[in-house]
């Protein structure tokens, strides 16, 4: 059987991983988690003291340490994915958190950064059988795949959700900062000149704000179904 493409686009926080993940789990296929990618450069950024918690960025500074990010995917029987590891080194955990939630965005900014993250995007699905999702999945590294998904919540479910996410991690952070990190976010990933976060004119909308997720995996799924029917 064709083992296909499935892009899966949206805001943060709209669910899109959970849905991406659902599916791939399914159809046994490869989930890749685009904006781990971008949150691994971010996190090394802050390593690296390239970015602080101001938000200034040493642009010129990244650019020439980008030929020492090296990022890969490690399977993890736990959690049934892939974990992303930077430079060897599973930083599934640390790239979760609020302070690289407030940089990721800048640094997804930066051309060299896409340019990189693209071309290893469409090597790790050259082969078929993904799903991957992020936010130029459609529109620029996947723009052939077979099905393409762009979700979207109210703000008010997807700060309600991604702030439930972070207590039960743990994190101590209040409602309304990850509201505001989420629109900041969102603004920037729009307006960006490169990739910018933008529905493919074939794809299909998912608003999800008062759906379950088995309501949208179903859908979801029987659109998956139909394509691969022919
Ligand atoms: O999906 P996420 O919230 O984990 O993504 C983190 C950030 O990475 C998001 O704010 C924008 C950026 N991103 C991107 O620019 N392009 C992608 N394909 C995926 C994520």
């Amino acid at each position: 059987m064709t083992r296909i493409r499935i892009a899966i686009d949206g805001l943060s926080a709209s669910g899109k991983s959970t849905l991406a993940q659902g599916l791939a789990k399914a159809l046994n296929y490869l989930y890749i988690d685009s904006g781990a990618m971008y949150r691994a450069v971010a996190l090394f950024a802050l390593r690296e003291k390239l970015v602080d918690r101001e938000g200034r960025l040493d642009e010129a500074g990244l650019v020439a340490s980008l030929d020492r990010v090296f990022l890969t995917f490690r399977f993890n029987p736990a959690s049934g994915r892939g974990e992303i590891c930077l430079n060897g080194r599973n930083v599934e955990k640390e790239i979760r958190t609020h302070e690289v939630s407030r940089c990721v965005s800048l640094i997804a900014k930066v051309g060299a950064v896409r340019d990189k993250l693209v071309k290893s995007q469409q090597q790790m699905a050259a082969a078929g059988g993904v799903v991957m999702d992020g936010r130029d999945i459609g529109t620029v590294v996947l723009p052939d795949a077979e099905v393409k998904f762009f979700m979207t919540a109210s703000a008010e479910a997807r700060a309600g959700r991604r702030y439930a996410e972070l207590l039960r991690r743990g994190r101590t952070v209040s409602l309304e900062d990850v509201r505001a990190n989420l629109a900041e976010r969102d603004h920037i990933d729009s307006t960006r000149e490169q990739g910018p976060l933008k529905q493919a004119e074939d794809a299909v909308v998912i608003d999800n704000s008062d759906l379950s997720i088995e309501q949208q995996f179903e859908h979801m799924m029987s659109l998956v179904q139909e394509r691969l029917n022919g």
